[in-house]
């Protein structure tokens, strides 16, 4: 089967959240499946061109009267076509956070097709994701499909309904089979207009992460390379080396670790109140995170300023979008936080697991779905066929938090034995690709059977 994703975010290269790790880490699942993926993603000016193997001119073509140069590269061993408009559209520095954001993106689909189209390709599926590649499915069935592109199936998937909902409920009319990133999250946003006429071919498909990208044994920014065999002392020399990093005390204290975008989806109220209880039962914060919103950059600067001088030594707000540092917290903290009011999948809560980290998580979404809490989730966690793996609470409210947070500090203050080994039972569980590609390739076949 051939499968073309069109998408404006892509891992390592283009990343501003999950969107592009799923978009890399999916496509290498179904590449590994002996299928043929392509990617096609805007040739931006602030691309990291370093990633990106055999970058060569493949051609150019003109539509909408502007020129488009086309590049080919390998991005994580996949193919990847970057199209460049020569009017500058994607010459602006970033990737999202322009006013004309929708035109831009608009633009690029509709080249996208043109580009299949010109390029004589036939792919079985198209596969475009949320607002920003949305108009592929629409432009395509509107204007493609008499063309040699005809047995093409538009497969659409939502990560976040929260942006663009008029452009995804259009999409969803429009795409053969629509996904969103979990079941949960498919079922909260079932009522919601832009879904809910079209739940006949909607459906919730767990992601997963790359666990050759994200893997402790073979990862750089990690001192000790480990396993779940050696996963204490692994932890411990990461611990060490995160506490160097940041000047933070070298002492073994309970170390929570956030790394988010700071936006109100993510709990800021929750991470706050978490960072202040944790710094009161005697634990270690370290945050990362990267704040679109200045009112809320701001705010996470004067609590940073605040700790300072306060728990200069407990607590450390990293305010910036780090990868090597990223990979640093999930090693070396025995928990990751992700207390979102809302969630579609989350990816977070499963590289922490992949790392050894205990995820204390808001249940919701996919948090719900990957996260079954010690206490309380043993049978919901037998019927997935998994041992509990994790801290959990419902309410968006401090006594919420502190419901999970207290019961997962103090088990590792009390039960060091039980909590190594619960570290080492979340780094067994496979949260990667290999059951939901499965389930992409059987909707992918589905599709290809609607008329
Ligand atoms: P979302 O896409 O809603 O931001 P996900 O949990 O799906 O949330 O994915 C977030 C991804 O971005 C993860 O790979 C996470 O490690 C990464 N990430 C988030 N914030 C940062 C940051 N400040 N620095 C580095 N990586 C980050
Ligand atoms: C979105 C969602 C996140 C999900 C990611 C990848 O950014 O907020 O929950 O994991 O997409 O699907």
């Amino acid at each position: 089967m051939h499968i073309v994703h069109i998408a404006v975010e892509m891992a390592p290269i283009a990343k501003v959240g999950g969107l592009g790790d799923v978009v890399t880490s999916l496509s290498r699942a179904v590449q590994d499946l002996n299928h043929n993926v392509d990617i096609i993603l805007p040739k931006y000016d602030c691309l990291n061109l370093s990633n990106v193997k055999d970058l060569q001119f493949h051609k150019s073509y003109f539509w909408s009267g502007t020129e488009i140069k086309v590049w080919h590269g390998k991005v994580e061993g996949l193919s990847v076509y970057f199209l460049e408009p020569q009017n500058g559209l994607f010459w602006v520095g970033c990737v999202y956070g322009r006013a004309n954001d929708a035109e831009r993106f608009g633009f690029f689909c509709h080249a996208a097709l043109e580009f299949l189209l010109q390029n004589g390709s036939h792919p079985d599926i198209i596969h475009c994701h949320d607002w920003s590649s949305a108009p592929v499915a629409w432009l395509f069935k509107e204007q493609y499909t008499h063309y040699g592109l005809s047995k093409a199936r538009v497969v659409f998937t939502i990560h976040n309904l929260e942006f663009g909902a008029n452009l995804i409920g259009k999409a969803m009319a429009y795409a053969d089979k629509a996904t969103t990133v979990s079941p949960t999250y498919s079922r909260e946003i079932a009522g919601n207009h832009a879904v809910a006429t079209h739940l006949h071919k909607f459906h919730g498909i767990i992601n997963g992460i790359d666990p050759d990208i994200w893997d402790p044994f073979n990862d750089n920014s990690i001192p000790v390379p480990y396993t779940a065999e050696n996963v204490v002392e692994g932890k411990r020399a990461s611990k060490e080396a995160l506490q160097q990093k940041l000047g933070l005390k070298k002492a073994d204290l309970p170390l929570v670790g956030v790394i988010t975008r700071l936006t109100h989806q993510k709990g800021i109220h929750l991470i706050k109140h978490a960072i202040w209880r944790t710094l009161e039962r005697g634990g270690q914060v370290v945050l990362l995170g990267s704040a679109p919103d200045h009112r809320i950059q701001n705010d996470f600067v004067n609590l940073a300023n605040q700790l300072h001088s306060s728990h200069n030594d407990r607590a450390r707000l990293c305010l910036a979008y780090d990868e090597p540092l990223s990979h640093m917290i999930y090693a070396g903290a025995d928990f990751i936080l992700v207390p979102s009011i809302f969630e579609p999948c989350g990816l977070t809560q499963l590289t922490a697991m992949r790392y050894g980290s205990i995820p204390i998580v808001r249940k919701t979404g996919g948090l719900y779905d990957t996260v079954f809490d010690v206490d309380n989730d043993k049978d919901r966690a037998q019927v997935q066929g998994l041992e509990p793996n994790g801290f959990s609470f419902d309410g968006a409210d401090a006594g919420g938090v502190d419901y999970a947070l207290n019961r997962a500090i103090s088990a590792w203050y009390d039960g060091r034995e039980w909590f190594n080994t619960l570290c080492k039972t979340v780094m067994e569980q496979d949260w990667s690709w290999n059951r939901p590609a499965l389930d992409y390739l059987e909707l992918y076949h589905a599709a290809c059977k609607l008329e």
